[in-house]
């Protein structure tokens, strides 16, 4: 089986190969929280670079609950017409485009402001860093039936808008995985407790976008095949979470890791579990792989074709690359000409995991930036990055605050 080769994820959604550029916020969302222009060339130069489908940052569902400033948000009374440009960028050269909705629940930056709330008035425990967000208010049982259906109504708006395909965000600490953790979710009623009443939000958002926008339009699920804390959201529970997705008739889940307080996602676990150098997730995709028939797909650390082509060989049937596409936004038609191609990933080598962890994110932000203006790749500098990102920032903070009226 070659990574090169077909797959037809679910009816009428075939991708030309296994390569899926995994979601990476771009934070260039132009006024209104619609899709800027720069965003709709960034999608246009990834389709053009022989990818099989391009998953996007994750959309917003609620403007008042924002994972950064200068997201999109698609709800209810927003205008589809530049929904429909980004679309069509992205499904040109016949690659396939899914978006991706998420709410971030308590993981919104204190300086942002907005709506922050969770399952439980647990505040994210990050040391130094945690003053950075704010005590979550615990939702009401309207407020989780209004995220449910703002999560359905996206949804309904994307499919209209001529995307392929959702991918709800489960993982990486945003409010679906806060709800499936004990650690953040401590309620007592239907929504908390076990982890089928842990599972229930999410599997109540795919149900009623499955109700929405009819049975054969594709949904998937980012998934955490843990999140890397002690007590937290564990691999038997996403083995046991990942059943119930399939019996819910997901098309395919994608599997990640860890959250702010623990960037597995990045390779750096909170509770000492060492990750894989590369493919950080294959090993748990391999275990969750026996006791599912639903398409899997794992992202994270994947630079190399040799790799990427292991992951497919071990009945793994899509490969997510995030970063390494935000440097070389042709990737798959390189290794199709150089099979020993590596993509040019800058790594900031601060001596602080936490700062370093942020600078290659800004890192690959600032590349995503620079394609969607039309400008090479280029190696810059990670300090003079965190502070054009912390300048940028509070540009878009102004904005949105503006917005947010
Ligand atoms: C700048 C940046 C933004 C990201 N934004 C998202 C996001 O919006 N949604 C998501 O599920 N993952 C997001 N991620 C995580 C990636 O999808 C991916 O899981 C992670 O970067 C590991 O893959 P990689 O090693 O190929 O980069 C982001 C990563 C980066 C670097």
């Amino acid at each position: 089986m070659s990574v090169f080769s077909e797959f037809t994820i679910a009816d009428g959604l075939t991708v030309k190969n296994r390569i899926v550029k995994a979601a990476m916020e771009e934070n260039l969302a132009g006024e209104q929280f619609l899709p800027s222009d720069g965003l709709i060339n960034l999608y246009r130069t990834w389709a053009k670079g022989g990818t099989g489908m391009l998953i996007t940052g994750n959309v917003m569902v609620d403007h008042r609950s924002m994972t950064g400033p200068g997201g999109v948000a698609l709800e209810a009374h927003t205008d589809l017409t530049r929904f429909k440009q980004w679309a069509q960028a992205g499904q040109e050269n016949g690659c396939k485009m899914m978006m991706q909705i998420s709410h971030p629940g308590r993981q919104i930056y204190a300086a942002l402001g907005g709506k922050v709330v969770a399952p439980s008035a647990v505040a994210l425990e990050m040391g130094g860093a945690s003053k950075m967000f704010a005590m979550p208010t615990p939702m009401t049982e309207d407020e989780i039936e209004q995220a449910i259906e703002h999560f359905a109504i996206t949804a309904s708006k994307a499919k209209q808008a001529g995307f392929d395909a959702v991918q709800v965000h489960g993982a990486h600490g945003y409010l679906v995985a806060q709800f499936l953790s004990p650690l953040s979710n401590q309620r007592d009623d239907q929504w908390g407790g076990s982890l089928q009443n842990r599972a229930r939000f999410l599997l109540a958002i795919v149900a009623r976008i499955k109700d929405k926008c009819g049975p054969d339009f594709p949904v998937a699920v980012k998934l955490n095949s843990a999140d890397f804390q002690r007590g937290g959201f564990d691999v038997d529970d996403a083995k046991l979470v990942a059943k119930w997705l399939e019996k819910a008739g997901v098309c395919l889940i994608e599997l990640s890791g860890g959250s702010y307080e623990s960037p597995a996602m990045q390779g750096d676990t909170a509770d000492q579990r060492t990750l894989a150098r590369e493919a950080y997730f294959l090993e748990f995709a391999k275990e969750m792989r026996q006791s599912l028939t639903v398409p899997l797909m794992t992202t994270g650390g994947i630079r190399r074709l040799p790799v990427a082509q292991n992951v497919v060989v071990q009945g793994i049937e899509l490969v997510g690359v995030a970063s390494a596409l935000a440097y070389c936004p042709d990737l798959p038609n390189q290794w199709q000409q150089q099979a020993d191609y590596v993509a040019p990933v800058q790594t900031a080598s601060f001596k602080s995991k936490s700062l370093r962890g942020m600078a290659n994110m800004m890192l690959v932000s600032r590349q995503l930036g620079r394609m969607a203006a039309g400008k090479p790749v280029k190696q810059v500098s990670p300090v003079v990055t965190l502070a054009w990102s912390q300048w940028r920032m509070q540009k878009l903070v102004k904005r949105y605050k503006k917005q947010l009226g």
